[in-house]
């Protein structure tokens, strides 16, 4: 397989000197195409500025201070505005939990729509999606301003124009999050159902862990702006080799492993200031070692099969299947 996505040594920092939060520090991750990828982390993690830097989408000023992103081979903080255009229009579109970030108010639905597919799509194609996301009023959802639309609707809007496109890549963030739970599951079904049909590489930004385990091929842990670990489901979930891993899953009811006692991480995310010269989960991590914790970064140790984690003394020993 080869891979749509591919992030080698990015870091990304939001303002400069004194201020500056470094928020995503030297991360390295390669999906390929049909990968459903998770990424979850507490908020702050950086998962939203990862998601933006695959599309050059971050505030104007705000560029990587290091490492490279690719899309389907195109280098895209040093591609041409006009390739960069192309990438975001055809190959890889981001869905956002809140749909008036994802559509544009001064377009008919109709409109929004014809635009996001070229040539303009079959239309039974068009209805069928439609169908799918649970839109069955086409004509009065293809007439109808952003603003007549309920929030669940628009979302589903987006969510139609984001498939309509057939694009490489899809990045979700949040993007189910505000839909009820059937509604959610359904539709996770579908953007899962059409990745896999489809080629489509796509990324679930996600707060809902259970929706990671059950929809994703891997999943992704960020901590304060680095990938903790990486790796299959569920084998991660069932077996986490990062403390922070375990913490997070024993926070989240139905998650926890049997005799697992650790329901909430004390403390909240630090955002560094600059690349950590120590691990950055080590104040909060019931396994750190200070002498070593506290002073040595981590760099990513290969665990289990497909599995990488950041961590001076993982719960998982290198070598074990
Ligand atoms: N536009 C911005 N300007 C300054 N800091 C930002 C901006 N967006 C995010 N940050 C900071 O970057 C870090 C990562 O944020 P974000 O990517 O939104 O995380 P997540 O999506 O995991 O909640 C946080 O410390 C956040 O405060
Ligand atoms: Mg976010």
């Amino acid at each position: 397989m080869s891979a749509q996505v591919k992030i080698e040594g990015l870091s990304l920092a939001y303002g400069a000197g004194e201020t500056a939060v470094l928020a995503l520090d030297r991360i390295t991750l390669t999906s390929d195409r049909g990968q459903v990828l998770g990424l979850v982390g507490e908020s702050g993690s950086g998962k939203s500025t990862l998601g933006f830097a695959l599309g050059r989408l971050l505030p104007q000023g705000v560029r990587p201070t290091e490492g490279r992103v690719e899309i389907c081979g195109l280098d895209v903080w040093n591609a041409e505005i006009r390739a960069l255009r192309a990438l975001r229009r055809k190959r890889l579109r981001f869905i956002f939990q809140d749909p008036v970030s994802s559509l544009d108010p001064t377009r008919r639905i109709g409109r929004q729509i014809a635009e996001a597919v070229d040539p303009v799509a079959d239309r039974a194609a068009l209805l069928s999606i439609m169908d799918e996301v649970g839109l069955h009023d086409h004509d009065r959802v293809l007439s109808a301003w952003p603003h007549q639309l309920s929030g669940g609707m628009a979302q589903r809007v987006a969510i139609a124009i984001a498939l309509i496109a057939e694009p490489d890549v899809i990045v979700a963030d949040e993007a189910t999050s505000a839909l009820d739970a059937s509604v959610r599951a359904r539709i996770l079904a579908l953007l899962r159902e059409r990745a896999k049909a489809r080629g489509i590489t796509l990324w679930l930004l996600s707060h809902d862990l259970h929706a990671v385990r059950r929809y994703c091929d891997r999943v992704a842990v960020m901590y304060a702006g680095r990938i903790v670990e990486e790796g299959p489901l569920p084998a991660v979930f069932d077996a986490p080799a990062h403390p922070y891993t375990a913490a997070l899953l024993a926070a989240t009811p139905g998650l926890e492993r049997p005799g697992e006692t650790l329901p909430t991480i004390p403390g909240t995310v630090k955002p560094h200031r600059r690349a950590a010269v120590d691990c950055a989960f080590a104040a909060r991590c019931a396994h750190a070692r200070p002498d070593r914790c506290r002073t040595e970064r981590p760099e990513p140790l290969s665990v289990g099969t497909g599995r990488s984690v950041l961590c001076h003394f993982p719960l998982l020993k290198q070598g074990t299947p």
